[in-house]
């Protein structure tokens, strides 16, 4: 008997190794089946979710489009019915929505109380106010305007002076009790009511020192100051700084 070579046994003989190739082929096969199926089934392929994104994202646009179109672009309160940025977006595909836009973005007009060009007052009235501020000024605010600090406060270069006339009006009607700080110098006493002066005396005076001592701020009239004594024609004391909102 002759003896076989020895030869070393495969470790998977050579038949258990085709059918496990079989068995792992069936097997991916398998996977690859079920993986396409739930993967049809759902229908998630990235190309269908983007256009899906794209419709629900052009209907929002369209809803918002009909929103900023059917009402103002701005709530009451002055904010943004809806966000700017968006806005634009939006108008970027609706033009028609620049339309509501444009008069909500641009800017807003000029306050009317803005300072108007300064019209210098005819001479028959500065001569009249310059009268009456000798007569009943010039003891305390002094010739120059310049008053007595620390004592009596100038009527130069003070924005109470040729801001709102509303307010030199109120001092000369009922006086004034400070603290107020005018050149940066803080007067804490008091100026009393001017009396013996019309409302025309008033206009004519409060005219006069707006347009004096290099100050330029326009004219008073007669109603203005008729408007400020009605308004507090019951009042029988000084305005003081703090109750008017000066500093
Ligand atoms: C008896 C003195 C006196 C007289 C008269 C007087 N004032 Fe005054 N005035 C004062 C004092 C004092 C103050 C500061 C009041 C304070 O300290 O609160 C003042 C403040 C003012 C202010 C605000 C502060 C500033 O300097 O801008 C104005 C405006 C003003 N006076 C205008 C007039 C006008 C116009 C007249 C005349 C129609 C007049 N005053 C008459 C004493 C006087």
């Amino acid at each position: 008997m002759s003896e076989l070579p020895l030869r070393s046994r495969p470790l998977i003989p050579g038949q258990v190794a085709s059918w496990l190739a079989v068995l792992a082929l069936v097997g991916a096969v398998t996977a690859a089946s079920v993986a396409a199926f739930l993967h049809f089934r759902t229908g998630v392929s990235p190309e269908a979710a983007r256009r899906a994104q794209q419709v629900a994202l052009r209907a929002e646009t369209e809803a918002k489009a009909s929103t900023l179109l059917a009402s103002s672009a701005k709530n009451d309160d002055g904010t943004y019915r809806i966000p700017l940025n968006e806005a634009l977006r939006i108008a970027a595909e609706r033009p028609e929505v620049l339309g509501k836009l444009a008069p909500a973005v641009a800017p807003a007009a000029p306050a009317s109380s803005a300072p108007t060009a300064f019209v210098p007052a005819d001479e028959a009235t500065l001569k009249r106010g310059q009268a009456v501020y000798a007569r009943t000024c010039i003891a305390c605010h002094q010739p120059t305007g310049m008053g007595l600090p620390p004592v009596f406060p100038p009527l130069v270069e003070s924005p109470l002076v040729t801001g709102d006339p509303s307010l030199s009006i109120k001092f000369v009607l009922h006086g004034l009790m400070g603290p107020v700080t005018v050149k940066g110098i803080t007067y804490n006493s008091m100026m009393p009511p001017v009396m013996g002066v019309t409302d025309q005396d008033i206009a004519d005076v409060l005219t006069y020192v707006r347009q004096s001592f290099g100050n330029k701020a326009s004219a008073v009239t007669v109603a203005q100051v008729k408007a400020v004594r009605d308004a507090a024609s019951g009042r029988t004391v000084p305005w003081n700084t703090a109750e008017l909102g000066i500093k």
